[in-house]
C-alpha cells in the first residue's frame, strides 16, 4: 500500500509540477499581454485545479500510510520530529504548505470565474497561482524525490 501510494504521489507530483507552472506563465501572460480570455484558458486553470486536487487526496493517504509522516510522529513524538529537519519537512512542513498551497489554487479558480472580464480574470489566476507554485516549490522534499 505505501510503496503503490508513494509511487503514484511522486509521478503525479511531475504532472502537477507542469500543468500548474504552464497555468502560471499563461495567466501571467495574459494579464501583461493584455489578452482575451479564452475557452483553452479557462480549460488550463480547471486542469490545474484538478490535478491539484487529486495530489492532495493522493497526500492525505500517503500522510498516515507512510512510516515518515504521521507514523513519525506517534512513533517519535512531535518533539523529535521537529528537531529532525528530513522528518519535519516530510510530516509536518510539506503536508502543511501543499495544503495551503491548494486552499490558494482553489480559491484563485473559484474567484477568477465570478470576473466577467479578461483582464481580472487573468490577474486573479496570476496571483493565486504565482503564490501556490512559489509555496509548492518551497517544500517539495527535493532530495528524496530527484
Ligand atoms: C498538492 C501538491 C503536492 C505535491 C506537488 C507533492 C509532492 C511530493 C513529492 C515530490 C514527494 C516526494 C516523493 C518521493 O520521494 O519520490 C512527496 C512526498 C510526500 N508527500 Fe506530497 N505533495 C503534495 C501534496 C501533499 C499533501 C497535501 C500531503 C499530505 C497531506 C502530502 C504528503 C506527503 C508525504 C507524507 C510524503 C513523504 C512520503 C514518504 O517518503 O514516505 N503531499 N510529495
Amino acid at each position: 500500500m505505501y510503496t503503490t501510494v508513494q509511487f503514484l504521489h511522486s509521478w503525479w507530483a511531475y504532472l502537477l509540477l507542469l500543468i500548474v507552472f504552464i497555468a502560471t506563465v499563461n495567466a501571467l501572460m495574459g494579464f501583461f499581454g493584455n489578452r482575451e480570455y479564452k475557452p483553452k484558458d479557462f480549460r488550463l486553470a480547471l486542469f490545474a485545479l484538478i490535478v491539484t486536487h487529486i495530489q492532495f487526496l493522493i497526500g492525505l493517504i500517503l500522510f498516515f500510510v507512510s512510516p515518515n509522516a504521521l507514523q513519525a510522529i506517534t512513533n517519535n513524538g512531535m518533539g523529535t520530529v521537529m528537531k529532525d529537519s528530513t522528518l519535519r519537512l516530510l510530516a509536518v512542513e510539506h503536508p502543511i504548505i501543499m495544503i495551503l498551497m491548494v486552499v490558494l489554487i482553489t480559491i484563485g479558480y473559484s474567484k477568477h470565474k465570478k470576473k466577467l472580464v479578461s483582464k481580472p480574470k487573468f490577474k486573479i489566476l496570476a496571483i493565486f497561482y504565482t503564490l501556490a507554485l512559489i509555496l509548492m516549490l518551497s517544500r517539495i522534499p527535493w532530495n528524496q524525490w530527484f
